[in-house]
């Protein structure tokens, strides 16, 4: 038995998880949310996650690929992830079927920071497929035994074009919610688009929401990034008060491999999530 302890300690030792659910999320089709039951019900707790952290999902005879938790772990019983069709790992991913097997290391990586995020106004603000770890945030601050931990709650969120949003559903929920002030919006719209159109810095520019006893919490690319930060430091967010997450490529996702290092940092394990003052501290990588 003893053994059995030893291999539940391996941190390279995938959680076997069966695909539950598979969500096609974008009409380009190549965005897909995938639902994993956990094979062995106790592994269930064994990955006990915090809004933020990634897990390296594991395809036996592909390899691993570090992919943001896209559910929160106020849903119980699974475990979620929205991943986009980019290489060997994630195209081998998306020609799997509901029923089938595979691995989750994790979970890994440091998280969005709540204790800090207590007691404050949060606004969120997303761009592309970045908005993953976000709706984690979002679906955990939302529940009725978190909502009274944080105040106002604004949610800035953009696509290149309506096709192109995740989470229909869950927008559609969010946006009749009194106490939760969404903003969606798109580059472009189309003939069937009814909502807001422009970047998501200019969004942010006209929502302005107020940096008084707030933090904003920032994902997408970087471009969008580079845009939107003047927008909030214009709003007086301080760098202390704008948190991101970084994409590195990864190998061992808990800081033995040292693939992703930036300066004296792992982005695996002192990361992804970082705020603007610390990454000021790191080399000019960043
Ligand atoms: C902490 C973290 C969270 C992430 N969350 C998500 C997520 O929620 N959803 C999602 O779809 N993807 C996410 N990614 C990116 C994802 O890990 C890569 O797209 C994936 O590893 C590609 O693997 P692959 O084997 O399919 O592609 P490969 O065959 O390895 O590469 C395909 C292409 O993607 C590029 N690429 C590979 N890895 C990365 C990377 N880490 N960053 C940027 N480009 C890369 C390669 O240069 C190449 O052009 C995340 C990455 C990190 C580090
Ligand atoms: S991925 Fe190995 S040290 Fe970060």
């Amino acid at each position: 038995m003893a053994c059995v302890c030893a291999e539940r300690d391996n941190p390279y030792l995938p959680i076997p998880v069966e695909i539950a659910k598979i969500i096609t999320e974008v009409d380009t089709k190549d965005i897909k949310t995938f639902r994993f039951a956990f094979v062995n019900p106790e592994d269930e707790a064994r990955f006990a996650y915090t809004p933020g952290q990634f897990g390296e999902l594991s395809i036996f005879g592909k390899g691993e690929s570090p992919i943001g938790i896209a559910s929160s772990p106020t849903q119980k019983g699974y475990v979620e992830f929205t991943v986009q069709k980019a290489g060997v790992v994630t195209t081998a991913l998306h020609e799997m079927e509901e029923g089938q097997r595979m691995g989750i290391r994790g979970p890994l990586g440091n998280a969005w920071p709540i204790a800090f995020l207590e007691g404050k106004n949060v606004v969120i603000v997303g761009g592309g497929f970045a908005f993953t770890t976000l709706r984690s945030l979002l679906n955990y601050m939302i529940v009725p035994e978190h909502r009274g931990r944080f105040g106002k709650i604004t949610v800035v969120y953009g696509a290149r074009n309506p096709g192109l949003l995740l989470y229909k559903d869950e927008l559609e929920a969010w946006g009749k919610r009194s106490d939760v002030d969404l903003h969606v919006t798109v580059d472009k719209g189309d003939e069937t688009w009814k909502g807001r159109e422009g970047f998501v810095p200019a969004v942010c520019k006209d929502v302005a929401p107020s940096a008084e006893n707030a933090v904003c919490v920032l994902c997408g690319p970087p471009i969008m990034i580079r845009f939107t930060l003047p927008v909030f430091f214009e709003l007086g967010f301080s760098k202390e008060n704008i948190i991101t997450s970084l994409e590195m490529r990864m190998k061992c996702g808990i800081g033995k491999c040292g693939r992703c290092n930036v300066g004296n940092k792992y982005v695996c394990k002192d990361g992804p999530v970082f705020s603007f003052a610390e990454l000021d501290k790191l080399t000019p990588e960043y």
